[in-house]
């Protein structure tokens, strides 16, 4: 490919499957911007871009609506000082939808989320919490795959790409090694409830921002108190980071059983290991996850016959 603008089908197509190889798969303007054309100007100077697609359909209800009381906070003002004009440099224009992360709306997801009292509850408290941005880029919502009923959950960081077309969580290549590894111990989705911390694709499968991960906490919090599983398997750095408490790395976490303890006091069995993806870079380290694997086969092991003896 050369510098220039693309011309041929070839070369438009080598461009598009770098683009995808790069994650970028989402175009957010109908029109393409060539940027490099445009003058050095500031961007509340340039003429206006065409009206963004609301990704709310009109149908849908407010979030207080739709749940009874719960009053997501205001969009900011002008006069709140976040308003987007105020900021040097700032976009022109912020996506109408967009909510801005905050303390306020961590709140609002603490809320709903100690409301629900069924996975089905949550699941639509989830789907109309419009607190945080990662809902206006995503396609689903991706709450959780496998069985509620498992002793066994499993949690990740975030969809990815395939995740976010299927609204099911680990069912990109990662995920096909997780089905690997979860066979490995005799176990598969039918015995096993998986879900991630942060339940919408971050755009580009870019890193979720703190303020992301705690506006989502809430949420993964409750879906574990729900599903209340014997044993909690921390899929990567992030969910360890997350649900643990913690900030060590996740090599330094790995195969050390901590505990997770929910809202209502239960404590849970978690391990932590390493994610499908890095292994997948890093195959040299699956026999590390095997070894946290057959921990976790035997806690589970152990639960069971503790069980049995009646105790
Ligand atoms: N990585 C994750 O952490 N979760 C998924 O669902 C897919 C990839």
């Amino acid at each position: 490919m050369t510098a220039a603008s693309p011309s041929t089908p070839a070369e438009i197509a080598e461009l598009l499957a770098f683009y995808a190889s790069a994650g970028v798969d989402d175009a957010l303007e109908d029109t393409p911007i060539n940027r490099f054309a445009e003058p050095a100007a500031r961007p509340a100077e340039r003429a206006p871009a065409a009206p963004r697609r609301d990704p709310r359909p009109e149908s849908r209800p407010a979030p207080e609506q739709a749940l009874g009381q719960v009053k997501p906070p205001e969009r900011p003002t002008p006069s709140s000082g976040l308003d987007a004009s105020n900021i040097p440099d700032a976009p022109a224009r912020m996506p109408a939808a967009a909510a801005v992360p905050d303390e306020a709306q961590a709140a609002a997801a603490r809320q709903l989320a100690a409301r629900a009292t069924t996975l089905d509850e949550l699941r639509r408290h989830m789907a109309a919490f419009d607190g945080c941005n990662l809902k206006f880029t995503a396609k689903n919502l991706v709450f959780a795959d496998g069985n509620p009923n498992a002793d066994l959950m499993l949690v990740g960081e975030a969809p990815g790409r395939d995740e976010d077309l299927e609204g099911l969580p680990f069912v990109g290549r990662s995920g096909r090694l997780l089905d690997r590894m979860l066979a490995a111990i005799g176990l598969d989705r039918s015995s096993a409830y998986i879900a991630n911390v942060i339940p919408w694709r971050p755009p580009g499968n870019r890193t979720p921002t703190p303020h992301e991960t705690e506006i989502c906490r809430p949420f993964i919090e409750r879906q574990i108190e729900l599903v209340n599983p014997k044993v909690l398997v921390n899929l990567g750095g992030p969910s360890a980071k997350t649900l643990l408490n913690t900030t060590e790395g996740i090599l330094r976490l790995r195969g050390n059983w901590r505990v997770h303890t929910t809202a209502s006091g239960i404590a849970i069995p978690a391990m932590p290991t390493l994610h499908p993806a890095y292994l997948l870079r890093s195959p040299a380290h699956k026999k590390l996850a095997w070894r946290d694997f057959l921990e976790v086969k035997a806690k589970l092991k152990d639960w069971v016959s503790h069980n049995l003896r009646g105790n």
